[in-house]
């Protein structure tokens, strides 16, 4: 019952988790480059350079795509082959940490002055709105939460992910162990016997519908 549940939870995890753009392919084709292109002509020109489309590799069941963009820390431009993705209004960045195009929630460019975005459009169309390409300057060093892109909640990090494991299992043996210890110690007391019975027969079915709760929670 209990290793059901733990591993129906293990498989919701995963199949999130390779739903979600997390691109590990696409950590070795990253490149940093003094700029990106600010054209169409300049970015297919550099797109055919860098050759993404000759990669067999996939990120999930998307092919790699080329795109430049500011990383997470906004102070390198980098080349990369990721999948695309649909930006909502934001500065698109590619996160290296995350091996993924994400959103930069931290600022939204639909009212940069010089090239404005939509509300939705795609990562591959960055270059068309060069206000985003703005680095940090890297000379003054920045208050550490200035540092933080939020994570986008649609899918679950691979940082993320261990941690849940890992908490869930140090959960269920806490669980277990308190258990045990409380049966042991008032096993001579009948009364209490009988009352530890019933919440031994209990538990488990608390404890599976917990976890079958947690893999919805990030959509
Ligand atoms: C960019 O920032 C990251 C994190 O602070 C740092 O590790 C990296 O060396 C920086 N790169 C440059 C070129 O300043
Ligand atoms: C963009 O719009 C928001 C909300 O309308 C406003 O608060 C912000 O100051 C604007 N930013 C610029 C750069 O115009
Ligand atoms: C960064 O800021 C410092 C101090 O404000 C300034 O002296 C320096 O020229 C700036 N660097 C860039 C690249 O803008």
């Amino acid at each position: 019952m209990k290793h059901q549940a733990a591993i129906a939870l293990l498989i919701a995890i995963l199949s999130n988790f390779s739903n979600c753009d997390y691109c590990p392919v696409s950590a070795p084709t990253v490149s940093v480059v003094s700029k990106c292109p600010t054209t169409k002509t300049e970015w297919d020109e550099a797109a055919s350079r860098k050759k993404c489309s000759h990669m067999s590799a996939k990120c999930g069941n998307k092919s790699p795509v080329y795109h430049c963009l500011l990383n997470q820390w906004r102070n390198e431009t980098v080349e990369v082959c990721a999948s695309n993705w649909y930006i909502s209004g934001f500065c698109a960045i590619y996160n290296t940490e995350e091996m993924k195009v994400i959103d930069d929630f931290s600022r939204d460019c639909t009212n940069l002055t010089g090239g404005p975005c939509p509300t939705r459009y795609i990562s591959t169309d960055a270059y068309m709105y060069q206000g985003c390409y703005g680095k940090r300057n890297t000379s003054t060093s920045l208050p550490s939460t200035d540092k933080q892109v939020h994570v986008s909640t649609d899918c679950t990090s691979p940082a993320a992910l261990i941690a849940i494991i890992i908490v869930l299992s140090l959960l269920s043996l806490i669980l277990s162990l308190l258990l045990v210890l409380t049966c042991q110690e008032k096993i001579s007391k009948s009364v209490m016997y009988s009352q530890c019975m019933r919440l031994r027969k209990q538990t488990p079915r608390k404890e599976k519908g917990n976890k079958e709760k947690r893999p919805k929670s990030p959509h």
